[in-house]
């Protein structure tokens, strides 16, 4: 088990530049399956997510190498429907591997899918939308078995804004016969990633990034060669960082249009943000002013970012409110931020948070990766040393996360506990 040691109190400056999208990538990877070529992924981010849904295509039989940030799929051909391997249960996005193997062979059964611990998670959308196309679904001894015969488009509206449910359904028609309509999906710029990845593969899918998708099911898929979009999440990660240790951070490789929510709410923070072509430069004001967040689905304030957001609050003036209402349990972080001092009353979806004038650093517990990183942040401007354990969460997320702070002018070390 390893651990991050953070010493506070260094205001981070330079340049950074952000990694793939760990929501695109790990619904691509899982896609890869649907193609009958060769197909490759470029600007992967190397994060245990990545690395082990690549263990899982290559343990069901695919023929592909992950090296540096690039994926390439030599043979998509499987040898089981079936996988029951600890890898899968261990993390969420695996239940994309259902969506991808319904599509291409119509058949798969593995275990309902792990992740970070925030509430509960149901994936009745998803079961809804593969029945609706054709497909039996039957869940036994922790298992779910997704059958069909043939998979028919047909009208689909989603009861709530899913990330996953929409991708999953985008999966599971796009080699189906006939048009599927989604409607009521999620937008978020990952969504957008992985229809253009599907499109590029031969697939018919129209109107991503709008609440109505439309996709005329095809025959057959062949290979592409895919660049994923950058991580709009770890580029908020970086702005906040630069925010909460008043520095100064040009973060290059990132879309500025993906980070508009949470650009807006920077400023209304009082932390300067210039933005230039593809790059975005966070500039520390001296004070941070404390605001209201609330999150929703794109293209509102991810609550991807609440956690860091919280970070930083915990230190502006004046009293913030957080109102999360994607996640029923998405405060545990604020628990560990209240031991380094911070005054935050967390009660059912709604924080509320007084700012103090400076964090002390505090043994703490990654609770799960947003929160976890949210306590790195902390532990920036925190006086003393910050001891982040559990970190096993953050690495899920975030490739060589102290390197890329270090880059900065922070002090972080990896120890082992
Ligand atoms: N929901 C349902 N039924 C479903 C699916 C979702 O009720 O069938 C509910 C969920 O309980 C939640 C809301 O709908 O309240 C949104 O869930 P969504 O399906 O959008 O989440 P997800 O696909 O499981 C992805 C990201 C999360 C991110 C959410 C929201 C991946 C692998 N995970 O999860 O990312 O928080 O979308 O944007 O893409 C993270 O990166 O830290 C992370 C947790």
């Amino acid at each position: 088990m390893e651990k991050l040691v953070v010493k506070g109190g260094k205001k981070l400056k330079g340049e950074i530049k952000v990694n793939g999208a760990k929501n695109a990538a790990v619904a691509i990877i899982p896609a890869v399956l649907l193609a009958s070529k060769e197909t490759v992924v470029r600007n992967l981010p190397h994060i245990s997510d990545t690395r082990l849904l690549v263990d899982i295509l290559k343990k069901i039989g695919a023929k592909c190498e992950f090296v540096g940030d690039i994926l390439s799929v030599s043979d998509t051909k499987i040898n089981e429907y079936k996988f029951e391997f600890d890898e899968v249960s261990k993390m969420r996005a695996s239940y994309y591997f259902i969506g991808a193997l319904l599509g291409r062979y119509r058949k798969v059964e593995l275990p309902l899918p792990g992740g970070c611990n925030l509430g509960s998670r149901p994936i009745d959308q998803h079961i809804k939308a593969f029945e609706m196309l054709g497909a039996a679904v039957k869940i036994e001894h922790g298992l779910i078995k997704v059958e069909a015969k043939k998979l028919v488009g047909t009208k689909i509206y989603l009861d709530v804004v899913s990330v996953g449910a929409t991708i999953n359904t985008m999966l599971a028609a796009v080699l189906a016969q006939g048009e599927t309509i989604i409607e009521n999906v999620a937008k978020e710029p990952h969504v957008v990633d992985v229809a253009d990845f599907l499109n590029k593969m031969g697939a018919k899918v129209q109107g991503a990034g709008t609440d109505i998708i439309k996709i005329e099911g095809v025959e057959k898929l062949g290979g592409c060669t895919h660049t994923v979009i950058s991580d709009q999440i770890e580029a908020g990660t970086y702005m906040v960082a630069a925010a909460i240790s008043d520095g100064d951070i040009t973060i290059k490789n990132i879309n500025p249009k993906h980070m508009e929510s949470i650009t807006a709410k920077l400023r209304e923070a009082n932390v300067e943000i210039i933005e230039i072509k593809d790059t975005i430069r966070v500039v520390g004001k001296g004070e941070l002013k404390g605001i209201n967040v609330k999150t929703l689905p794109h293209p509102g304030f991810p609550t991807d970012m609440q956690s860091q957001m919280g970070a930083l609050l915990s230190i502006a003036n004046g009293t913030s409110m957080i109102t999360e209402t994607i996640w029923s349990n998405r405060f545990k972080y604020t628990d560990e931020l209240n031991r380094m001092g911070a005054n935050i009353k967390a009660e059912g979806n709604v924080a509320v948070i007084k700012g103090v004038e400076k964090l002390t650093g505090a043994k703490v517990k990654a609770p799960d990766l947003r929160g976890g990183v949210a306590l790195v942040l902390a532990g920036l401007v925190a006086e003393g040393e910050t001891e982040v354990s559990e970190i096993e969460h953050i690495d899920r997320g975030y490739e060589e996360i102290e390197v890329k702070l270090n880059s900065l002018g922070a002090n972080i070390r990896r120890i082992e506990s």
